[in-house]
């Protein structure tokens, strides 16, 4: 039984085979539509989402599959003091697969030492969510037909934004990548991602605080929302919210081949008139999202692909 916590838990090939999965799902969608009949998705969310505990439902329901879960902590018996451990023992009794989104770093991986059922982490704290690494893989290889020899620009919340250190870590594995890594001196990227990832594996990148000087060198701008919720005092909130702001001035010194993406969802930090734009991808990466949960559900159940 496989789990999926981290990027890394799967190979590039692997994670190459996944993606192949999900394009063909993108295309033949009517295919799929009963690989999981009689399998059961439990979707265990602590935290709020939108898209990601949607999209998981999204995506069992198109493979035939049926959905369970709660959406909030205070709906379900973590209430009254029950544990992770408990409650994923609990779920392996009611479902065949979990999606669990804690604000605890490191739940998900508590949560699949006890489990009999694969887990799948939807988000745990400041730390991976990997499940939106994938969506971006698919997106960035989806419109530019390649994950290497790029530069990313990542932008914005750098030291909170699990989707930032999930994305650093799977892209590392490509060939010649470079970051620029555009944050306020507050908002860095944790020291371990800069040490044990990026200089560990001999990445090319450089840390600046100005986006208009970044823009001309960027392939993919990953634009992220200061994460209000991890703060510890409103005060440094209110000061580096709206710290970038994107909009069509800084867009007309960008690559005409240039993709913004953001994991969403947005506040202020990408202005809604870039939404126009012909390289504003973030609502594709949405559609993307559902076809590789599709294919990592498959994956982790070991559901064939339809002849
Ligand atoms: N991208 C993402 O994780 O969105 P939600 O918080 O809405 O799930």
């Amino acid at each position: 039984m496989r789990h999926m916590l981290n990027p890394l838990d799967f190979s590039v090939e692997e994670i190459d085979r996944l993606l192949s999965l999900a394009s063909d799902i993108e295309h033949n969608l009517p295919q799929y539509a009963h690989v999981c009949d009689g399998k059961k998705l439990a979707t265990l969310f602590y935290e709020p989402s939108t898209r990601t505990r949607l999209s998981f439902e999204s995506a069992m329901l198109s493979l035939g599959g049926s959905v369970l879960g709660f959406s909030s902590a205070d709906s379900s018996s973590a209430a009254k003091g029950e544990s992770v451990s408990d409650t994923i023992r609990t779920i392996s009794c009611y479902a065949d697969i979990a999606a669990m989104r804690h604000p605890k770093e490191g739940s998900a991986l508590v949560a699949s030492q006890m489990s009999s059922i694969p887990v799948i982490n939807a988000g745990d704290g400041g730390h991976q969510h990997p499940t939106q690494t994938l969506t971006d893989l698919m997106t960035i290889r989806s419109l530019t037909g390649r994950l290497d020899h790029m530069t990313i620009g990542l932008c914005g919340d750098l030291k909170f934004g699990r989707t930032v250190h999930s994305l650093i870590n799977a892209m590392v594995r490509y060939p010649d990548i470079r970051f620029v890594l555009i944050a306020p001196d507050e908002l860095r990227v944790p020291s371990y991602i800069r040490e044990d990832v990026l200089k560990a594996n001999h990445i090319q990148f450089k840390e600046v605080n100005n986006l208009d000087e970044a823009m001309p060198e960027l392939d993919i701008l990953y634009m992220t929302r200061v994460q209000r919720e991890r703060f510890f005092n409103e005060e440094d909130y209110i000061r580096l919210k709206d710290c970038y702001i994107l909009d069509q001035k800084k867009m007309k010194l960008a690559k005409e081949n240039m993709y913004v993406l953001h994991p969403l969802p947005r506040v202020n930090e990408i202005s809604t008139e870039v939404d126009h734009d012909p390289r504003a991808a973030y609502f594709k990466q949405v559609q993307y999202g559902v076809y590789v949960r599709m294919a990592l559900i498959m994956t982790l159940l070991e559901v064939e692909k339809p002849c």
